[in-house]
């Protein structure tokens, strides 16, 4: 496996892959990478010949008082763990690298899909993925771009994003994936203390209420957004942000019965760590 830390190193290994007509796949994260991550990688590995997985802790989806400085930095680990997932090359750009000058190109999707949910309390997050995002799918050349529906809003953002500026890319989104106790992964789980890891549970529990309740004929939205909330308060380490009920694929106010596909989102703060999590509904 390849570690590219420039821009120039990243486009030798592409041009000479594209030249002898090879598929990339390609898996944009920030690191401190977990099984979700290797589930991603693994997928890319098995359907391209080379797979590229983009390391880069991007400051521009951080806002003011946001994790930036303390997300965790683990490349050696990452290296070893994409590696073993079948990775070909890893790009580990530095920020003066993928933002040269002060004076920015931003890639924005407007409209509510990027206000809603974390957009929120979120005002610049889904302009900063869209950029670096944007920035990656012109550096990696992907003919297949990976991510995961952990990140259900930025999923969406994307597909938009590809779609309005024509990326010829295909996009593959795969399944979230939990520690067996249901707790999505995630790179932040890594800030809980026991307690809280414990209390973190309350999460997924909560979605599983409202999908029992669901699948046992409970089909109005208001209803369904009241048992999570009101699961979630039992758990008096968690504050919650918000919990939605929106229409897919366009994050759009849920029907009053559901009848179709929707997203049921939530961020709940449990101490000062910010977790998310999500299923489908309908
Ligand atoms: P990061 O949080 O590192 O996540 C990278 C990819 O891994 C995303 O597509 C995310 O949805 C996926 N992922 C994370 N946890 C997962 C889980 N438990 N199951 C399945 N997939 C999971 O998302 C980002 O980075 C950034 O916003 C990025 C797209 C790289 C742009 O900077």
């Amino acid at each position: 496996m390849k570690l590219c830390k420039t821009i120039a190193d990243l486009k030798v290994e592409i041009s000479s892959a594209k030249a002898s007509g090879k598929t990339i796949g390609l898996v944009p994260t920030m690191g401190a990478l977990h099984e979700g991550h290797a589930s991603l990688i693994g997928a890319a590995a098995s359907e391209n010949d080379i797979t590229v997985v983009s390391i880069f802790v991007n400051p521009t989806q951080f806002g003011e008082g946001e994790d930036l400085d303390s997300y965790p930095r683990t490349l050696d680990a990452d290296c070893k763990l994409a590696e073993g997932m079948g990775a070909d090359i890893v790009f580990a750009p530095t920020a003066k690298e993928m933002y040269p000058s002060e004076d920015m190109t931003w890639v924005e999707v407007t409209g509510d899909i990027t206000k809603v949910l974390c957009g929120r309390s979120r005002p610049i997050h889904f302009r900063g993925v869209t950029t670096v995002v944007s920035k990656l799918f012109n550096l990696a050349e992907p003919t297949r771009a990976y991510f995961g529906q952990k990140d259900a809003q930025q999923v969406q953002v994307l597909k938009r994003m590809v779609k309005d500026l024509f990326f010829n890319l295909e996009m593959r989104i795969m399944p979230i994936v939990r520690e067996a106790d249901g707790l999505a992964k995630s790179s932040r789980n890594t800030y809980l203390s026991p307690a809280e890891r414990q209390a973190a549970l309350i999460l997924s529990q909560s979605l599983k209420k409202a999908e029992e309740a669901f699948n046992g004929g409970e089909k109005a939205s208001s209803k369904l957004v009241e048992i999570v909330e009101a699961h979630l308060k039992t758990e008096p380490m968690s504050d919650i942000d918000y919990v939605e009920l929106l229409q897919l694929p366009d994050l759009t106010v849920a029907e009053t019965e559901i009848k179709k596909p929707h997203l049921l989102a939530m961020a709940v703060r449990i101490g000062s760590t910010r977790l998310i999590d999500n299923i489908i509904l309908g």
